[in-house]
């Protein structure tokens, strides 16, 4: 991977939107309390990456690989007039939130969780993972 090394046409190369990293956290802080298996709000979770590409009871995929625009859930997300459908009876969420989702999809909607995720990932940080213990 190439980071921050300017292309032929001068314009600056950015590093991927990590999934795992960058997206999953404003899922988890911003969504997952309506879109978890427990509280499935529209017939949707979040929590799991195969169920985040499956669409709920609207019947639309949410997320269309590499395809930003036909992507439903980021519609959903995308304010009008201020005011976004998602997280439903909530400000919309920043911008910058959004363009990281939006290049997420448009990159290809790739999971790069680690394998390990279970052990060093922690929800209650919201998305900062946890040093594992040493070895033992
Ligand atoms: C307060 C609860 C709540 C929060 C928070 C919330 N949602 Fe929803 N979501 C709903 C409800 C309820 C529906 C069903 C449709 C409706 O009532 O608008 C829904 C439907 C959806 C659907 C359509 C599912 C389908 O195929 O029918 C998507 C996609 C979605 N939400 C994405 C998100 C995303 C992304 C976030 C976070 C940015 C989010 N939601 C946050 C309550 C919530």
């Amino acid at each position: 991977m190439i980071v921050g090394v300017r292309g032929a046409d001068g314009a600056e190369t950015h590093a991927q939107v990590s999934f795992h990293r960058q997206v999953r956290p404003i899922l988890q802080a911003n969504c997952q309390g309506c879109h978890q298996p427990a509280k499935a709000k529209g017939g949707y979770v979040l929590t799991d990456f195969e169920k985040l590409l499956s669409p709920g009871e609207s019947g639309t995929p949410p997320v269309v690989s590499g395809r930003a625009a036909e992507s439903f859930l980021l519609k959903q997300i995308t304010p009008e007039d201020g005011k976004a459908e998602m997280p439903k009876g909530q400000p919309p969420l920043h911008e910058l939130e959004i363009e990281l989702v939006k290049r997420w999809i448009a990159e290809g909607a790739k999971d790069d969780t680690p394998p390990n995720t279970g052990l060093a990932y922690d929800t209650s940080t919201k998305g900062r993972v946890l040093t594992p213990p040493p070895p033992s």
